[in-house]
């Protein structure tokens, strides 16, 4: 990690040379075979900043830029690894695939400063060089996120391409994309138009989280149109980076039952047909009905959103459900004799299960949160998991992690049968995803101890809405996604990787996401992209000097809304907005 450069995430290794090789208007781009779209993505990001045309150049020359492919590479660096060699002749990035290349394309891009980073040349601004170097790089996750709530506020398309360019930028290449929940739907089904009429948007908002007394009484709503998802899909594929999306089911749901009052459990006491979409934060009582109606609905919804989007993965949630309704339904309880299961839990799974194959028939792969791996009884919470412990995190002196936290052994409900090829995303600590892994499914690791980054990220009375646990980017570093009980065995391999998530309660404005997400975001990238020792071991310090002297100028330079080292602005203050208190904060929603 001594690398002078201030690369962030940090590369496998790099020797730096003397000299530079000097970047002006002379200097050519070639593109070996199959390289053409990487070589146009170089163009497309370096020469609004610098102003440069970049020309093209039929051969390897001296004097140019050039991307190759080298198959003979993948052995050792994989599809998403790559080399880089700048002598003062050349400089030349070669990859073993064309996401190397991309990912090559953004080291180039920070090794020519922060300026780079803007959208046109400043007038008398730098001269562009490249240290000479001799740099190997490749990741060691292949899932690498960032899940972004655009139901409970809606982010406009520009923000989310914007969002895009920042992923990019830090060489995440998922994007998790929450588009349905009780407070909102958010994409455009066109089968189903009161989805964006009715479920598109709310009367008001509780202002802050659920204790504040505040509200919002502006309408809020949006949705994106298919046209506007197909170009999202487009520009994150254009920078290596997969949109899954998520279609909550069976809970999170009161938007579309405010819309489509036959989704939900008409029998059980509640007039659906008076359910507005949820104005308020928490989780929604009002869930599907488990009937064949709603089922064939979904699988229309789906259909949709297949064709939307091409990611081998689609979300459906699964997440917090509460089944009172579905005990209070006659037919649901009609729903559940017939098929013969011991309970609700076990209705929730075969639910699943149902669109788990209807996915894989597809072609694609059930996930999850991980209440997706209950198959019936008792609701079983990791959290509350006798023996639990958090493995290797260290707490933040504000707010000790508590003892709340996963383990393998003692998180033990009765398995769902689900499909072959169904991962999961494991929130409620690293014990669903030591549960999952066991039973031969991929996991990405994201608890929400650790990167929930809608919690507070100091302990100071000046953070904005202030939620859960104090997780500061110091913690955020230390954050270690193989859980204990896998690492050093073949199981670690299912562990995909690790996300960020960002619950977008109190965070109405794209501004507001940027302070949440950064400057944590970039730790959570060095930690799912570069090979970090144990946490206990990592150079927390280092990193917080590359961040000073490299990488805040670069977010800088990008416009982003990150919340200084020495705390807030006084614009980025909320004061008088509750958030939810940290002292004896139960896990939040
Ligand atoms: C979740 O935080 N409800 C997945």
């Amino acid at each position: 990690m001594g690398d002078p450069t201030g690369l962030i995430p940090a590369p496998l290794s790099v020797r730096t040379e003397s000299g530079h090789f000097p970047l002006t208007s002379e200097t050519l781009l070639h593109a070996g075979p199959g390289a053409e779209r990487a070589a146009r993505r170089l163009r497309a990001e370096l020469s609004p900043p610098t102003g440069l045309p970049l020309p093209p150049a039929p051969e390897p020359v001296d004097g140019a830029l050039c991307l190759l492919l080298d198959p003979g590479l993948h052995q050792r660096l994989g599809d998403e690894g790559y080399l880089l060699d700048v002598t003062p002749e050349r400089a030349t990035l070669t990859a073993a695939a064309e996401p190397g290349l991309h990912w090559a394309v953004q080291t180039l891009r920070q090794l020519l400063g922060p300026a780079a980073y803007r959208r046109a040349p400043l007038p008398g601004g730098p001269d562009w060089s490249l240290p000479a170097l001799h740099l190997a790089d490749a990741p060691r996750f292949r899932w690498r996120g960032l899940m972004l709530d655009v139901a409970r506020h809606f982010m406009p398309k520009d923000g989310v391409l914007r969002v895009l360019d920042l992923l990019a930028a830090h060489k995440l290449n998922v994007l998790h994309f929450h588009l349905t929940d009780d407070q909102g739907w958010r994409i455009e089904v066109r089968g189903k138009p009161r989805l964006t009429e009715v479920a598109s948007w709310r009367e008001r908002s509780r202002l802050g989280h659920r204790a504040s007394p505040l509200w919002d009484p502006r309408p809020h709503g949006g949705y994106y149109t298919q046209e506007d998802l197909r170009e999202i899909v487009a520009y994150a594929a254009e920078r290596q980076i997969t949109v899954v999306p998520e279609i909550d089911i069976p809970g999170h749901s009161q938007a579309a039952i405010a819309a489509y009052p036959e989704l939900g459990n008409r029998d059980a006491g509640v007039d659906t047909a008076e359910l507005g979409v949820w104005t308020d934060w928490g989780i929604s009582t009002h869930l599907l009905a488990p009937s064949e109606e709603v089922l064939r609905f979904y699988e229309e919804v789906l259909e949709e959103v297949l064709e939307i989007f091409p990611s081998p993965y689609v979300h459906l949630g699964g997440d917090e459900c509460p089944k009172d309704e579905w005990r209070a339904s006659p037919s649901a309880q009609a729903r559940l004799a017939e098929l013969g299961l011991p309970d609700e839990n076990a209705l929730q799974a075969w639910m699943l299960r149902h669109f788990g194959e209807w996915l894989a028939a597809r072609g694609r792969r059930l996930v999850g949160w991980d209440e997706i791996l209950q198959g019936e009884g008792e609701d079983a919470d990791p959290r509350t998991a006798a023996g639990a412990v958090v493995p290797d995190a260290r707490p933040s002196s504000a707010s000790p992690l508590r003892a709340d936290g996963p383990s393998g052994e003692a998180y033990a409900p009765v398995l769902a049968d689900l499909p072959d090829g169904a991962a999961v995303s494991s929130w409620r600590g690293y014990a669903g995803g030591v549960a999952a892994a066991r039973a031969g499914h991929d996991v990405v690791i994201c608890p929400e101890q650790q990167v929930y980054f809608d919690h507070r990220q100091d302990a100071g009375e000046d953070e904005p809405v202030p939620i859960g646990y104090v997780r500061t980017l110091a913690d955020v570093y230390r954050f270690e996604p193989v859980p204990p009980e896998l690492a050093g065995t073949e199981l670690a391999a299912r562990v995909l990787g690790t996300q960020a998530t960002m619950w977008a309660e109190c965070t109405e404005t794209p501004q507001r996401v940027d302070y949440q997400l950064f400057p944590r975001l970039v730790a959570l990238a060095e930690v799912a992209w570069s090979q970090l020792p144990a946490p206990g071991q990592r150079d927390v310090e280092g990193f917080e000097r590359r961040m000073e002297r490299a990488h805040y100028p670069r977010l800088d330079a990008m416009g982003v809304n990150y919340r200084p080292p020495s705390g807030p602005y006084p614009w980025q203050r909320r004061p008088g907005v509750l958030g939810r208190p940290i002292d004896g904060a139960p896990p939040i929603v």
